[in-house]
């Protein structure tokens, strides 16, 4: 089909559809709108950024996405991906046009509601002008069909983030941002998505993503794998790895539990006794926090020099081989997995606010050691409080800071102290109802304060906070 501008006649009508669902009749417009742009002047595009005050430009405004579903294919051989993303969203605002974020690929054809639509590249973005504006409250999908070579983003203080080629396939994951490498998407956590992939490749490489596996359709060399997380992710959380890899299948407390390694590592690696954790770690964290928020559960390892990481991807951390090249290692399993509660079902709105995610993360750890027998959660924090450089405020730590210490280890003690402010029952409770109440969703610093006075009966906690998320100096000890 045709790319560009829909005809004349089909973007009249369009506009009388629009009028229509505002409220408007088409008795309103005067003979000369017919030659005016096809759509109302209260109508405009929504914003290139979502507005987050650390990266101003990820994510888009306007529209809030609903559900992501990929059809795709990848060749390893060339390193080419295309095919189809369905995208379902809601306006909220009178829509003319609307961004997504698309790293270095091509969109061939948009559609909105099945209407020819006009796409352009800008940078990292794909701007979308409807035939027809989009009311606000409206419900519409975009269908893009694109292609390319994709390419990871450079961010120089976090690291490479997205696609990245291996020798036998690809893989994409990174934080805060990765998604756009390779589809359209609101790269933003504060719009939280269904996602569901349709990956095909060659015989002989396994694919592994989020959530549910679904039936796998080989033909003619080639093999669709499918898998759906039908819980919101943000898109950062998102990951899709291509490759040889040995797919353990079993069930866990009712769900799926996938644990895929590298077809290069010994059958009975460290990683592979690392992940065969993953149940009892998850059944912990449940003790700790609630019932485990997702309908499926496993881990993935890379081997890959350039993964010095672990990322807690939605139902499915995924873990670099580094971290198991000496000895087994529980303590980033649990902390992948504290995340599936503490980042993933409860998500920033803000990026700001990442504490929210590692501090609880690693006092995860602080807490499964000392059910290991291995040291207190106090002995944690004292070994944490003493000789720490306090100038780097832990509840607004920077941009360039979003996975310093300050985010991570004063984050902990900052949960701690919290702890011995308002005392066991209490923030044990907390621990579980700031999961329950704010499941599938995303919440702010400010809610979380507010939850915890709440669980500490109506206390101030203003100045615990003050001190622990944003003084200078080191706090007092609670
Ligand atoms: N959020 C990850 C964790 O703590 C760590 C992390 C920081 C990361 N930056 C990253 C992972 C970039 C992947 C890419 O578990
Ligand atoms: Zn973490």
């Amino acid at each position: 089909m045709q790319r560009g501008r829909t005809s004349r006649t089909a973007a009249a009508m369009a506009v009388v559809t629009a009028l229509a669902v505002a409220g408007c009749t088409a008795d309103d417009k005067t003979p000369q709108a017919a030659e005016s742009p096809s759509v109302p002047p209260s109508f405009a595009p929504g914003a290139e950024g979502a507005g987050d005050a650390y990266f101003p430009k990820y994510g888009n405004g306007g529209y809030d996405v609903a559900g992501y579903d990929l059809k795709l294919d990848y060749a390893p051989a060339s390193g080419r991906l295309g095919g189809t993303a369905t995208i379902t969203a809601t306006a909220t605002q009178d829509l003319s046009a609307f961004h997504l974020d698309l790293a270095r690929l091509t969109a061939a054809e948009v559609t909105v509601d099945g209407q020819p639509a006009t796409s352009k590249a800008d940078g990292n973005e794909l701007v979308v002008t409807p035939a027809a504006g989009i009311v606000k409250g409206k419900a519409f999908t975009v269908v893009v069909d694109y292609s390319g070579k994709p390419q990871p983003l450079q961010n120089e203080a976090l690291g490479v983030g997205g696609w990245l080629r291996t020798k036998d396939g690809a893989f994409a994951l990174g934080q805060p941002e990765s998604a756009s490498t390779w589809f359209p998407v609101n790269d933003h956590p504060s719009d939280k998505a269904t996602f569901a992939l349709a990956m095909t490749v060659p015989d002989g490489v396994e694919v592994l993503s989020n959530g549910v596996p679904g039936e796998r359709a080989t033909g003619a060399g080639k093999t669709t794998w499918r898998w759906t997380e039908s819980k919101p992710l943000a898109s950062y959380l998102a990951f899709v790895v291509i490759g040889q890899y040995r797919v353990q299948s079993t069930i866990h407390d009712g769900k799926p539990m996938v644990i895929a390694l590298p077809a290069s590592l010994p059958a009975s690696s460290n990683a592979a006794r690392s992940l065969s954790r993953t149940a009892a770690v998850t059944d912990f964290l449940a003790t700790q926090f609630g019932p485990y928020p997702f309908d499926a559960n496993g881990g993935v390892v890379l081997d890959d020099d350039r993964v010095g990481y672990a990322l807690e991807t939605q139902s499915r951390p995924v873990y670099g081989n580094t971290f198991f090249v000496s000895q087994p290692n529980t303590t980033v399993v649990v902390h992948e997995l504290a995340h599936q509660w503490y980042g993933d079902s409860v998500a920033l709105s803000r990026w700001q606010d990442i504490w929210l995610n590692e501090g609880f993360a690693t006092y995860a750890e602080w807490l499964w050691q000392e059910h290991e027998g291995e040291r207190t959660a106090q002995q944690s924090f004292d070994r944490a409080y003493s000789g720490f450089d306090w100038s780097v405020p832990t509840g607004d730590p920077g941009p360039d800071r979003l996975f310093g210490d300050a985010v991570y280890q004063r984050g902990a003690m900052t949960v701690h102290a919290l702890r011995r402010t308002i005392g066991d029952p209490a923030f044990f409770a907390l621990l579980k109802s700031w999961p329950a109440e704010h499941r599938d969703g995303n919440a702010t610093t400010e809610e979380f304060i507010a939850a915890a006075e709440q669980a500490a009966g109506g206390k101030d906690l203003g100045e615990l906070f003050e001190a622990w998320l944003f003084g200078k100096q080191k706090p007092p000890l609670p």
